[in-house]
C-alpha cells in the first residue's frame, strides 16, 4: 500500500471510531424506560397516580414530591389547557372538585379549566380540599403527618412546564395524560404539547398517554419517537391490531378491558402494559407477578414499592 494510502486507511479508521462512539453516546442516551426492548431495573414500574395521591393533592407538586420520596419509578399526571392555551395539571373538566375556586371566583360556575387564563388558576389553593375530603382516609389512618397538612395548603395548580422541571431535576419519569380535548383541534393540542416537551428536552423521559386516540395518532405524526400509550375503558375488538394501526408503544387498560392472557400477548409483541388503578396489597401483589404486566398506576405508591421490593429486590435506581 502506498504512503498516500496508508494514510487515507488510518484517517478513515479514527474517523470511523470517532462515530461509532458517538452513536454509541447517542444510543446510551435514547434509553427511554417507555420504549420496547428497554431495559428496567425491576420488571414492573410502580406509577404513581397523578402523583402519590392518597398521601398528597392530586396533580399538584407535593403528589409529585411525595411519590418521589416513597420511591415510584415515575408519575402518572392528568393535563388540560388553560384560556391562554397553557398546559396545567387538573383531572377533573371542572376546577370545582380540588380548587377552593368557588370562593375566589364565585360568580364564573361551572368553573371549567378553559375559561380560566393561568393567572387566574395560580390564584386558587389547589390542596387545602385534600385535608377537608380526606377521601382516601390516609389523614385519619395517621399516614400524612402534621407538617404535610399544613403544607398542602395554599398549594397551587402547577403547569405542565413546572411538572416536566421537576421530573427532570430529579432525574425521574413522568406519563402525562392528556385529557380529551374536543373543542379544540387535535393537531393544535399535539403541536403544543410535542413543542413543550422539546423545549424542554424531556423527549426520553416521558411517555404521552390518552384516551383521545386521535390526540395520540397526533403526537405520533409530530414526533414519532415520543412513546404514546392508549388507554381504554373497554378491550378493542382486536388489541393487538388495533395498537399496530394506532402506532402505539403501550396499551393502558382499565380492570374491565383487561385480562392476563392479554397482557402476555400484548407484551409478547412489544407494548408495554400498564394497568389502572390498584390500591388493595393484594391486588397489588397479584398483579406484580402476572406476566406481561409492565407498570401498575396506583393511588398507594407507598404500598406498591415494598411489595416490588420483595418480590424483585431492592430497586438499584
Ligand atoms: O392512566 C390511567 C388513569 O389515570 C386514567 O383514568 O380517570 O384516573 O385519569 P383517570
Ligand atoms: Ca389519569
Amino acid at each position: 500500500m502506498s504512503r498516500k494510502w496508508r494514510i487515507a486507511f488510518v484517517a478513515l479508521s479514527a474517523l470511523i471510531t470517532v462515530l461509532s462512539s458517538w452513536s454509541l453516546a447517542a444510543a446510551v442516551e435514547s434509553d427511554n424506560i417507555f420504549l420496547h426492548g428497554a431495559k428496567l431495573s425491576r420488571p414492573v414500574l410502580n406509577i404513581a397516580h397523578a402523583g402519590a395521591s392518597s398521601l398528597a393533592p392530586q396533580n399538584t407538586l407535593a403528589a409529585g414530591r411525595k411519590a418521589l420520596q416513597v420511591g415510584a419509578d415515575l408519575w402518572e399526571i392528568d393535563v388540560r389547557l388553560t384560556k391562554d392555551g397553557i398546559f396545567i395539571l387538573m383531572h377533573d373538566k371542572s376546577l370545582k372538585r380540588t380548587t377552593n375556586v368557588e370562593e375566589v371566583f364565585p360568580e364564573r360556575s361551572p368553573w371549567l379549566v378553559n375559561d380560566f387564563t393561568l393567572a387566574e388558576l395560580k390564584k386558587l389553593d389547589a390542596g387545602s380540599w385534600f385535608i377537608e375530603t380526606d377521601s382516601f382516609k390516609q389523614i385519619k389512618e395517621g399516614n400524612v403527618s402534621i407538617e404535610d397538612q399544613q403544607s398542602y395548603s395554599g398549594e397551587r395548580v402547577p403547569t405542565l412546564r413546572e411538572a416536566l422541571e421537576f421530573t427532570q431535576k430529579n432525574d425521574w419519569r413522568i406519563d402525562i395524560e392528556v385529557k380529551p380535548m374536543d373543542y379544540l383541534p387535535r393537531e393544535e393540542i399535539a403541536g403544543k404539547l410535542v413543542s413543550l416537551i422539546k423545549k424542554t428536552k424531556m423527549e426520553n423521559w416521558v411517555m404521552v398517554s390518552s384516551f383521545d386516540h386521535d390526540l395520540l395518532k397526533a403526537v405520533k405524526r409530530l414526533d414519532p419517537d415520543i412513546p404514546i400509550a392508549a388507554l381504554v375503558i373497554f378491550a378493542p375488538w382486536n388489541p393487538a391490531r388495533y395498537l399496530e394501526d394506532l402506532e402505539a408503544d403501550a396499551y393502558g387498560p382499565s380492570p374491565v378491558g383487561f385480562t392476563a392472557s392479554l397482557a402476555a400477548k400484548l407484551a409478547g409483541l412489544g407494548y408495554g402494559v400498564y394497568i389502572w388503578t390498584y390500591n388493595q396489597a393484594d391486588q397489588l401483589r397479584h398483579f406484580a407477578t402476572m406476566e406481561g404486566v409492565r407498570g401498575i398506576y396506583t393511588d398507594f405508591p407507598q404500598l406498591l414499592e415494598p411489595i416490588l421490593d420483595e418480590l424483585f429486590g431492592p430497586d438499584e435506581d
